[in-house]
């Protein structure tokens, strides 16, 4: 029996063992004319894709490594709030499974004690400037352990299983996900992107907080203080200036 509670949103799972990205799969898929909500998961990618062509950490039945296939039919300049709506959906599905305060960070970082804990990577496909789909991707670091991690990435990421103590329930949460993922998709078809602002907002680790912002005009300081109706951070930049940044990367300070 399928365990997940939803219409859409996972109504058909792909399960694989080894994969180079589910990206990548999960592409292919659609190309095939998957349905909006086929989800494909790995136990392993040995390719996993993160976001500004970095590599994305992703051992053998330690996480959650998966791909949403959306078929959203809007123009592009929509795939940010989708990119939003995600990192919404996974940080309420973790908070609601774990008990743990995880929060987002500008787009969809989703940390814990400024760790990471989960990325997203959105990508689309464009036909006349109309997503034909998006192929929303989700790594969440479930149960990897501390001894698990690369030099590099040891002070900067952290798993559900270090924060909390206990090895984390991965279909549980994988159901949770695509449960809160059906629930804002309808509410911001319905309502629009309004409702998922405040929700990001009430999670947003930047919020009224200094960041620093890299972007293509170079580094910039200012204080992040809300998303604007296209999916922006808007950054109070001082004298008055707002500004929004559409893209590239803001570090908490
Ligand atoms: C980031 O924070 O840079 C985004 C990381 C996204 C990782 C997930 S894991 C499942 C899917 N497949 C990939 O190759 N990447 C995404």
């Amino acid at each position: 029996t399928n365990a997940i509670h939803t219409t859409v949103m996972g109504s058909k799972v792909e399960v694989i063992k080894t994969t180079f990205s589910t990206q990548e799969d999960a592409r292919r898929r659609a190309e095939q004319g998957a349905a909006e909500g086929t989800l494909i998961i790995a136990e392993e990618q040995t390719g996993g894709k993160g976001r500004l062509g970095r590599k994305w950490f992703s051992p053998y039945g330690k996480g959650i490594w998966m791909s949403l296939i959306l078929r959203p039919q809007q123009p592009l300049k929509f795939a940010s709030q989708l990119t939003l709506l995600t990192g919404v959906a996974v940080c309420r599905a973790i908070r609601q499974v774990t008990g743990l305060e995880v929060g987002i960070k500008w787009p969809n970082d989703i940390l814990i004690q400024k760790r990471k804990i989960c990325g997203i990577l959105l990508e689309s496909a464009i036909e006349d400037n109309v997503m034909r789909y998006c192929i929303a991707g989700i790594g969440i670091s479930v149960n990897v352990d501390d001894n698990d991690y690369p030099d590099e990435l040891k002070t900067i990421a952290t798993s559900l299983k270090i924060e909390s103590g206990s090895t984390v329930n991965r279909t549980l949460l994988i159901a949770a996900v695509m449960e809160e993922f059906e629930t804002l998709y309808q509410i911001y078809q319905q309502k629009g992107f309004r409702p998922i602002i405040n929700l990001w907002e009430a999670l947003s680790l930047n919020l009224n907080e200094e960041v620093i912002v890299h972007s293509h005009q170079g580094i910039q300081e200012g204080i992040a203080v809300g998303l604007d109706s296209s999916g922006a951070l808007l950054v109070d930049m001082g004298m008055g200036e707002i500004k929004p940044v559409i893209s590239g990367d803001v570090k908490l300070k």
